[in-house]
């Protein structure tokens, strides 16, 4: 156990933002749905969590009204984050996201999707630093929440960008806290994040900075804190099928004991639930939705192989639901 970290303080244009925990869940797409943060914020309340990236245009079309739907319904901090490459779309879409509750807004600047990049948005943005300056610049001076980027250590190589200039340019922008995922964007998820390029950007910095990648426990984010003296972790993949994790690290970062992961009948019994609340939100469509979460989180029991290939083929919901109900019969 360690002392525990206090709060922190990330400050916007309208004043200081105050975070009760050290740990975020990161911005998944496809995984960090409205369903999935409530379940992440039982263990986890007071940490932020972000969306997965929204396209800053789809945020002031037609998804509009379920996007305001679901952030004002949000039950603690919530990290909008918005890709684009243009400025004036951005800034129209974050002072959206602002009013519908937003606790900051994040840019991303790390992924390395080709249809994202060949565009310049994600981490296109590394190759075009005085875009990425412009755009940070006009989103800070139109909202009172904080900006913040999310980005990669470098584009093609280690050396193709110097990733401390580039973390100087944002925080000379006005981006109020930056997450740094230590890989480059030819590495893509490939080899292991490289926390020591993370603490040498740390060093130079004033803003506060978050460390990404490849931390999978509580005892992961304490020595990922201790390498690169970051502000506080983000995890990312090792939360899909374990939405208790972010719980998990938030208790060793406040120097609490760690609860127990839930047992295998708990977790059949959580993606039940997830799978219900999925179809009342997205008809059944949220069976296909529901697939890959129920893959991640049947593992780990007897039968447990059997069963998530099962819940793949399973063809309606009412077929799923009845062979995680079947399964908890045989669990107790
Ligand atoms: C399925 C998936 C979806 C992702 N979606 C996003 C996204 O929408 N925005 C983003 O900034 N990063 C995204 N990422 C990257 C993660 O947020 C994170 O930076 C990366 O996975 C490294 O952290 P980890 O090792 O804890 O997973 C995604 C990663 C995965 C695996």
């Amino acid at each position: 156990m360690i002392k525990a970290l206090p709060e922190l303080t990330i400050s916007g244009r309208g004043g200081k933002q105050i975070l009760n925990s050290r740990v975020l869940q990161s911005p998944l797409a496809g995984v960090t749905d409205h369903v999935f943060r409530k379940l992440v914020r039982r263990w986890a309340p007071e940490a932020l969590i972000f969306t997965e990236m929204v396209s800053a245009t789809k945020l002031s079309g037609e998804d509009i009204h379920n996007t305001e739907k679901e952030l004002s319904e949000e039950q603690g901090p919530i990290g909008v984050q918005l890709y684009d490459h243009r400025p004036e779309i951005l800034v129209e879409a974050a002072i959206r996201a602002e009013a519908y509750g937003a606790f900051l807004i994040d840019i991303n600047m790390g992924c390395p999707a080709k249809k994202i990049v060949r565009k310049g948005a994600g981490s296109g943005l590394l190759q075009n630093p005085e875009l990425a300056e412009r755009i940070v610049n006009q989103v800070a001076n139109a909202i009172q929440i904080p900006v913040t980027v999310k980005t990669r250590l470098s584009t093609y190589q280690q050396d193709s960008v110097d990733p401390l200039d580039f973390a100087l340019r944002m925080q000379n922008s006005g981006a109020q806290l930056l997450t740094i995922h230590g890989r480059t964007r030819k590495q893509g998820f490939s080899g292991k994040a490289d926390w020591f390029a993370i603490a040498k950007i740390k060093h130079g910095l004033n803003i506060p900075l978050i460390a990404n990648g490849d931390i999978q426990n509580p005892t992961d984010a304490l020595r990922c804190l201790e390498i690169t003296g970051a502000d506080g972790v983000m995890i990312g993949r090792g939360s899909m099928g374990a939405p208790w994790l972010i719980g998990q690290i938030d208790c060793a970062l406040k120097g609490k004991s760690i609860f127990k992961a839930p047992s295998p009948k708990e977790r059949i019994t959580l993606i039940l639930e997830q799978l219900q609340e999925l179809l009342k939100k997205k008809g059944e469509n949220g069976l296909f939705i529901a697939r890959k979460h129920m893959s991640w989180t049947c593992k780990g029991f007897s039968g447990a192989n059997n069963l998530r290939d099962s819940l793949i083929r399973a063809k309606t919901s009412l077929e799923a639901i009845n062979l995680l109900e079947d399964q908890l019969l045989l669990m107790s």
